[in-house]
């Protein structure tokens, strides 16, 4: 069986650690993290994926804007190297956005390999610019409401509201405390498959479709 939960301040140390195991050197001068310096994470969306108590995996968002619209930043996300393959990040994938759309969020941002994010929904965009350098093959977008990238264009910046911030940076709204951890069986490859199919039909076209 596994846990997931929010991740906690006494989480940190360990993800962190999960991050810089399965991360080249350096992947806080990303160009990505210029977006997320000074920025606190989306508490509600930030999950950890236990077993026995052993830290497996972890998943962090960020807020961001694109054309003054809030927008999802996922990542990073990343599985122990003794447990990947296992249907674990997708666990966490689908477990983390399924939160994000309860809580109203409309359109997720990500920098990433498409041949892996493509089973979630996630697809290029082609007209929105991550801070440089990056590939745009890899500036990839999911809708959670259908439309929500469609004229969605130009740079991604920082957020910068106080109060936005100030909100997101504590456990405050939407997911009660029965929800905030669930306890999941390990994955059947072949049904997350199946249920991979459904997922895309449901996403809705992303902004470059
Ligand atoms: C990428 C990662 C989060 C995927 O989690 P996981 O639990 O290992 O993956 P899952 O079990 O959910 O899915 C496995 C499938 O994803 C594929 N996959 C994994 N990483 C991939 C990648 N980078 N590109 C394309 N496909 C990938 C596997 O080949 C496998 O495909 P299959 O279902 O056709 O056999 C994990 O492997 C990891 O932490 N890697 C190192 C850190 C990293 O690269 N993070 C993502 C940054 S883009």
């Amino acid at each position: 069986m596994y846990e997931i939960c929010p991740e906690t301040a006494a989480d940190e140390p360990e993800v962190e650690a999960l991050y810089d195991l399965c991360f080249a050197p350096g992947r806080t001068a990303l160009s990505s993290y210029r977006l997320r310096d000074g920025v606190p994470k989306v508490a509600d969306l930030c999950l950890v994926l236990r077993t026995d108590g052993i830290l497996l995996a972890a998943i962090r968002f960020w807020p961001v804007r694109v054309a003054q619209k809030p927008v999802l930043l996922l990542g990073p996300v990343a599985v122990h190297p003794t447990a990947q393959g296992e249907g674990l990040g997708g666990l966490l994938m689908r477990n983390s956005l399924a939160r994000a759309r309860k809580l109203g969020w409309a359109r997720v941002l990500l920098v990433g390999d498409a041949p892996y994010y493509n089973r979630f929904g996630f697809a290029r965009l082609d007209d929105v610019v991550m801070p440089p350098p990056t590939n745009p093959d890899r500036v990839l977008g999911l809708e959670l409401s259908r439309g929500a990238w469609v004229g969605v264009t130009g740079q991604v910046t920082r957020e910068t509201s106080p109060q936005v911030v100030e909100a997101l940076a504590h456990r405050v709204r939407g997911l009660d405390a029965a929800s905030a951890c669930v306890t999941v069986e390990p994955p059947d490859l072949a049904v997350s498959q199946e249920d991979d199919n459904g997922d895309q039909s449901a996403a809705g076209a992303s902004a470059d479709q």
